[in-house]
């Protein structure tokens, strides 16, 4: 049975004190998860050995990361490597975030080796794919997505993709309070796991969790994750207030 994962990505945003209260809030009031239905709250790295202390003990509630370094470690200023936030209690990193490729570049090859290390140090990846709105209006979003995932992916093995969660992310959606609809989701959705059975093979593909994220919110998110192949969602400014991140990991656990 793949797991459903609702996962906060809090982006630059908040000071410590300010991400202390908002998962003391969560913790307060989180509905039923289970070993099938998780949650993971990716904070930056200055909060992260706060975030992992304060989930260490709740059950099926994860730490993660929104990036690591590339290399294992090294004269490298200013960056964090993997078996660093391994120490500090990282569960999950964030790779290929649409804004990690814009702003700051990351193309495939870096992002394998990113994911490299992160596997490497026992951790899991959620790997974010999605295309701009450009590509979506001259309706080859399929085609674009689809060389996303063959580039950063196709590397791995069957055994390696157990710990590889995909989440699917309109460029266009994210932060712009444009969702995509339960319909093109879902459509984009069965087409990453036929891209992934189409090499791995359907069980393998069958199993791999993959995430909607892009405006998600209390309000959109019962509905998508009604769709087969919506496994959860990697949730951005919903996931800066406690109630609305809440009201997300309900619409899952009920799901
Ligand atoms: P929003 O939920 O703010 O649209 O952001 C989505 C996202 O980029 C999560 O990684």
């Amino acid at each position: 049975m793949r797991k459903k994962i609702v996962a906060a990505n809090w982006k630059m945003n908040l000071s410590l004190a300010e991400g202390k209260t908002l998962v003391e809030e969560i913790k307060a009031q989180l509905p039923a998860l289970n070993e099938n239905k998780l949650v993971v709250i990716s904070s930056p790295f200055v909060h992260i050995t706060q975030t992992a202390a304060q989930l260490n003990g709740v059950a099926h509630v994860y730490t993660g990361a929104q990036n690591c370094h590339q290399e294992a470690s090294g004269a490298y200023t200013g960056e964090v490597s993997a078996s660093m936030l391994n120490s500090a209690g990282v569960n999950y990193v964030i790779l290929g975030h649409s804004e990690r490729r814009e702003y700051f570049g990351e193309n495939s090859a870096l992002l394998v080796k990113k994911m490299n290390q992160v596997m490497a140090n026992g951790m899991k990846v959620i790997f974010c794919c999605g295309e701009p709105l450009e590509i979506r209006k001259a309706g080859t979003q399929n085609a674009y997505v689809q060389t996303q995932i063959e580039e950063a992916l196709f590397g791995y093995t069957a055994e390696q993709m157990a710990d590889i969660t995909v989440a699917y992310e309109p460029i266009w959606a994210i932060g712009t309070g444009l969702t995509a609809t339960s319909e093109e989701a879902q459509d984009m959705h069965a087409h990453i796991r036929s891209v992934l059975a189409g090499k791995f093979g359907a069980a393998v593909a069958d199993n791999v969790s993959i995430l909607y994220g892009g405006s998600c919110k209390p309000s959109n998110a019962a509905e998508l994750f009604a769709c087969k192949d919506v496994d959860g969602g990697l949730i951005g400014g919903a996931a800066l207030k406690s109630t609305e991140f809440l009201g997300i990991i309900k619409a899952m656990s009920e799901a």
